[in-house]
């Protein structure tokens, strides 16, 4: 979602801000804006837009700020109070004109904050949330910024990361968090702040993550921090660990191409070392459960959204099948809200990608609140997920930049079968079974080359199929949530309405919106329920619905006579997700970029979900 930027230092702060908005872009967003302060002047740019379009007008501006500070901060806005227009766009000034900030997050008791403004004679411009926080911040303002900032945060119901500059004291940034992530990179005679690692990683790698509550001031002596009762308090500073190339896309296309291809190394990253084919089992010292914990583990909740939950559901199986243990997978935001039964024997998974979607981490703390065992599964290393569950596993994935998620979900199946396998081998998976799966796992890897390698073949078929309007993803077992994770990936990125179906669902309604022009991707590797899917993709067909079989190889008898085949490697259950949901993954690309899709940022999407 929206990107947050600030820049403390020697340099040029407008290059450095844009910059940073630019390596957020990913996040999100449908407009960007800069704030920068030299002489006691703030000069503002903002634009309705591309990232692009701000350069332009930064680099045609004449104000004088843009060109000569060293202080600034900067936004890309995903619209939610208002229009994506220039005076919606962030960074939103008071009215007086003497403070500037930045804001992530959703102030929800805005309009009685707005009204009590209102009553004092100061009227809010725009129809955003964040305005009024800069407007209470100026009114509680006397000496002191940071004063003024704790005191009007104390005011705020919602969440926040925010930081803020005024004329008044021109050597000084203060940013705050709760909920929205602030990380303050640590750089030589520099400070960079932002909502993501990504616009610190060209600068620094030292990094401090603020906890929800905390403040910090910048100034050109250094950094302090308070809680919002202004008492000092300390915070370690980490070391990120991601390479910078990492996040730029080199010679692909698109970002997601980039994670597709990237994904056999991201699998080997996410399992090197947590496998122990001798004993059969997994090493994931993250959990830090002991045999004897594992084996009172009553039930397994997993929560997450999205493809994440998609993987949850992969993971769901493979609890239930291999450790025999009570398994259920809850979207976050209705695990949440629903006041769910949680006894201290459950444990609970929560899986991100970001480790900071808001629904995720609301579900952890009612989870933590209730008593559970909470455990994390989350890519971002330092994450508020990863943080607050304290025990978990990271994908080591690197960063996805593309909004459609694709290497993540991957790594997080992977890492949930390691997961299932650990927690299995402790209660009935005998010792020879367990290291025929942890064979299988350390393939996984090669089993995705296979289908990477088959990239032309499966853009041939994607190309037919470029043009519909509407598509089905069916499959059963092991394959149903991957039949899910193709229906949202195609949907997503290539806007075709898309949906993904138990295949014995699809004849309790849905058959009827099957046409000559729908086409049907039918999961029919070879697991137990194969058969039945072939019933149900031969039914897609009677009613003239072009259908794409997804077969295993050695088993392409089973694609005859439906219109086209993607083959993918033989391999047990539990291991067919991740090699399906490539071919998948291809196809959605394929036609997405067929259609002249913007596949990495598509309309109405942002990666890192922080509002509920
Ligand atoms: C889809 C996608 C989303 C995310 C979801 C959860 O391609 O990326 O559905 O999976 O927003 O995000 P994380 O994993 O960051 O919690």
């Amino acid at each position: 979602m929206c990107g947050i930027v600030g820049y403390f230092g020697k340099r040029n702060a407008a290059e450095i801000l844009v910059d940073g908005l630019r390596r957020m872009e990913y996040r999100g967003y449908d407009s960007a804006g800069i704030a920068c302060l030299h002489n006691r002047q703030i000069g503002v740019v903002k634009s309705p837009g591309k990232i692009k379009g701000l350069r332009e007008k930064v680099d045609a501006s004449n104000l004088v700020a843009l060109h000569e500070s060293t202080l600034g901060i900067g936004h890309t806005r995903w619209a939610t109070h208002g229009p994506p227009n220039e005076v919606n766009a962030h960074p939103h000034l008071d009215a007086s004109g003497h403070f500037a900030m930045v804001h992530n997050g959703i102030i929800e008791n805005y309009k009685e904050i707005k009204a009590g403004l209102a009553n004092q004679g100061i009227e809010c411009v725009s129809d955003t949330d964040s305005e009024v926080l800069v407007q209470l911040i100026a009114y509680c303002y006397r000496d002191n910024l940071e004063k003024a900032v704790s005191q009007a945060l104390k005011k705020v119901k919602g969440t926040y990361g925010i930081v803020v500059m005024t004329d008044k004291e021109p050597g000084k940034l203060v940013t705050a968090r709760c909920g929205s992530p602030i990380v303050i990179g640590l750089g030589k005679e520099e400070t960079i702040v932002a909502s993501d690692a990504s616009a610190i990683l060209p600068h620094t790698r030292d990094a401090i993550y603020l906890e929800d509550f905390d403040m910090a001031v910048i100034t050109a002596d250094g950094m302090e921090m308070f809680d919002l009762q202004h008492a000092p308090i300390n915070r370690e500073t980490t070391t990120m660990d991601w390479d910078e190339g990492a996040a730029e896309k080199g010679d692909y296309a698109h970002f997601m191409l980039k994670e597709m291809f990237e994904q056999p190394d991201a699998i080997r990253n996410a399992i090197r070392g947590r496998l122990d084919f001798e004993m059969g089992t997994a090493i994931l010292s993250g959990l830090d459960f002991s045999p004897r914990d594992a084996a009172q583990i009553g039930r397994v909740l997993v929560v997450g959204c999205g493809t994440s939950m998609h993987a949850g559901m992969v993971g769901e199986y493979a609890f239930e099948e291999m450790a025999g243990i009570p398994a259920e997978v809850e979207q976050a935001a209705e695990f949440r809200y629903r006041n769910p039964i949680v006894t201290p024997n459950d444990l609970v998974v929560a899986i991100s990608q970001s480790g900071e979607t808001a629904d995720t981490l609301a579900a952890v703390r009612e989870a933590k609140h209730k008593g559970a065992v909470v455990a994390g599964i989350c890519n971002v290393v330092g994450s508020t997920i990863a943080r607050e569950t304290g025990r978990g596993v990271y994908l080591h994935a690197g960063p996805e930049i593309g909004v459609a998620s694709t290497k993540a979900f991957t790594c997080q199946v992977s890492v949930m079968l390691m997961m299932a396998l650990k927690v299995a081998r402790t209660r009935r998976l005998p010792r020879h079974e367990g290291e025929l799966l942890s064979r299988w796992i350390q393939r996984i890897p090669e089993l995705v080359e296979n289908v990477l390698a088959q990239n032309e073949s499966i853009k041939a078929v994607a190309q037919k199929y470029a043009r519909a309007e509407h598509a089905f993803f069916i499959g059963r077992g092991y394959l149903y949530p991957v039949a899910l994770e193709g229906a949202l990936k195609l949907k997503e990125i290539s806007y075709i309405h898309a949906e993904g179906y138990h295949a014995a669902e699809l004849k309790h309604g849905p058959i009827a919106l099957l046409e000559e022009t729908t086409p049907v991707v039918a999961l029919l590797n070879n697991i137990p329920g194969k058969d039945k899917t072939l019933g149900n993709a031969e039914e897609c067909k009677a009613r003239k619905a072009p259908v794409i079989a997804v077969v295993s190889e050695g088993d392409e008898g089973v694609a005859e006579g439906f219109d086209d085949k993607i083959v993918v490697p033989d391999c047990p259950p539990c291991i067919a997700p991740i090699p399906t949901v490539v071919a998948l993954q291809l196809l959605a690309y394929h036609i997405a970029a067929a259609r002249g899709c913007e596949i990495d940022q598509p309309r109405n999407l942002a990666k890192s979900v922080t509002v509920e």
